[in-house]
């Protein structure tokens, strides 16, 4: 169906998440953003309203919908300066897309500099009337989504080049360590019910371990794409990554019992707390005295290990390549480096060019080496299945890489040597790991358009940490601006002139 345009404003406003005030960028008014959903292959339109004036966040923004193929609509991805030129403050711009074929957990946000972090993002959940799901685990409530963030005490795009966060917001609540008594989330259940929840990170920064105590969680959905159900204690969700999963509230609320369990995301790094009241929320039982949880940390849990999460799904569906590696078309091998806070891959920095990537193309650039930013731009064919490796490890962290405009396959993930073509699970972002990992993934090229490939830990893609697939660059014709475009760009007086 065709959804009815929905406004989405933005503005800046005072607001204390966790306790400490700060001025930041919400969306209709909230942070997070408002949960936004669709039906499978609604075509959704989206008209944002750019009323920002605080000159330190940006008053110019883009909305990148972080999941979402933009088949054929490569021009509305968000992109700044890779399919659009940024909206001004005071100008608005119409974004309106198919969900096509897709289903299940995604998210929105801000895709200029490092803006997100400062409030701009939001979840999305596509819902598919013909879920397989719900007649395998017979879920009686499908709607709880959990957001997970890292919240700064100063903006991000002041001159603070890897920004430390102040705490862990759970549904854009949550606790800094200067005030143990601002109110934390709280999700209600009731006993004897089962539930799928959506986990989405919209982290700038760090991955979350993610646990409820005493509870089970079986994971159904990984980025969109529904997974053979694995049952664990704690997931690593990493920034940009989305998971689904069933939790079965089987816990009696007796009395003396109290019903109310921590929910935990704990950073990868930074403040950790196992007693709960930061980096927490509470899971409370329909019946149970509104109180503190008391239940105790899982030190040992079964986490939620990649290499065994496989795909529901046909891996042989379009899209979804299983081929032995002989089969593969084109083969990129990407390394990546940082030098004094710059990061390069494959020896170049992404810097955002002067004209959008797709701007370009339109104009006739069809040879990727002559787009700018010139090392950054890799060109791919039609109909090709791509495998790019990434090896982990580049200062000694795990860098989650998203890929825009494509779901791709895990044939080899982090902490194993093997690769799995069989039945690969199928993401749009993915660990790399650490020292000795080589991520392996492949994807076929069926999406015209720039599309990006980065680091989204968001100071690292400011940082340089990103390259471009330019697919099809040569099937221009079927590459369209949006009606409203050429008015955008102009808008810019720092835009140059520009040797078409
Ligand atoms: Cu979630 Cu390029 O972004």
């Amino acid at each position: 169906a065709l959804l009815p345009v929905r406004d989405l404003i933005l503005q800046n406003k005072v607001i204390s998440p966790d306790g400490f005030t700060r001025p930041a960028i919400v969306t209709n008014g909230t942070f997070p953003g408002p949960l936004i959903t669709a039906n499978k292959g609604d075509i959704m339109q989206f008209n944002v309203v750019d009323q920002l004036k605080d000159h330190v966040m940006n008053k110019t923004t883009t909305v990148h919908w972080h999941g979402i193929f933009q088949q054929y609509t490569n021009w509305a991805d968000g992109g700044a300066m890779v399919t659009q030129c940024p909206i001004a403050s005071d100008h608005s711009f119409l974004y309106n897309f198919s969900t096509g074929q897709q289903a299940g957990t995604f998210w929105y946000h801000s895709h200029l500099k490092q803006q997100y972090c400062d409030g701009l993002r939001g979840p999305i959940v596509i819902y598919d009337p013909e879920d397989p799901h719900r007649g395998m685990y017979n879920v009686d409530n499908e709607h709880t989504v959990i957001t997970l963030s890292d919240w700064f005490h100063t903006p991000a795009n002041i001159d603070i080049r890897f920004p430390q966060f102040n705490s862990t917001l759970i549904n854009g609540r949550g606790r800094w360590i200067g005030n143990p008594t601002a109110e934390l989330a709280v999700i209600n259940v009731e006993y004897g019910k089962k539930y799928r929840f959506r986990l989405v990170s919209m982290s700038c920064d760090p991955d979350f371990v993610f646990q409820i105590d005493e509870h089970e969680l079986t994971v159904i959905e990984a980025d969109g794409q529904n997974t053979h159900p694995l049952t664990v204690d704690a997931i690593d969700i990493f920034a940009g990554q989305r998971y689904s999963f069933v939790l079965n509230a089987d816990k009696p609320v007796h009395p003396g019992l109290s019903g109310n369990y921590w929910i935990r995301a704990n950073p990868g790094f930074g403040p950790v707390n196992f007693t709960g009241f930061i980096n927490s929320a509470i899971l409370r039982y329909v019946g149970a005295v509104p109180d503190f949880p008391k239940t105790q940390w899982n030190q040992n849990p079964r986490m939620l290990n990649e290499s065994l999460l496989h795909a529901l799904e046909d891996p042989q569906a379009p899209g979804a390549p299983n081929q032995d590696p002989g089969a593969v078309d084109v083969p990129i091998n990407l390394h990546f480096t940082i030098d004094n806070g710059t990061y390069y891959v494959n020896g170049h920095t992404f810097v955002p060019p002067p004209i959008p990537i797709l701007l370009q193309i339109l104009h006739g650039h069809v040879d990727p080496h002559k787009l700018l930013p010139t090392g950054s731009i890799i060109g791919l064919p039609r109909n090709a299945t791509v495998q790019v490796t990434m090896p982990g490890g580049v200062d000694d962290i795990p860098h989650p890489l998203h890929l825009h405009g494509h779901a791709f396959s895990v044939i080899r993930s982090t902490g194993t040597p093997n690769y799995n073509y069989e039945n690969p699970v199928r993401r749009d972002t993915v660990n790399t790991g650490f020292e000795g990992d080589l991520v392996t993934i492949r994807f076929r090229t069926d999406n015209p358009g720039p599309w990006f490939l980065h680091c989204h830990i968001d100071s690292h893609l400011a940082a340089g940490f990103a390259i471009i697939f330019a697919e099809e660059t040569n099937a221009a014709s079927q590459l369209k601006p949006p009606t409203s475009w050429q008015e955008l760009c102009p808008i810019y007086d720092e835009l140059p002139e520009w040797d078409h």
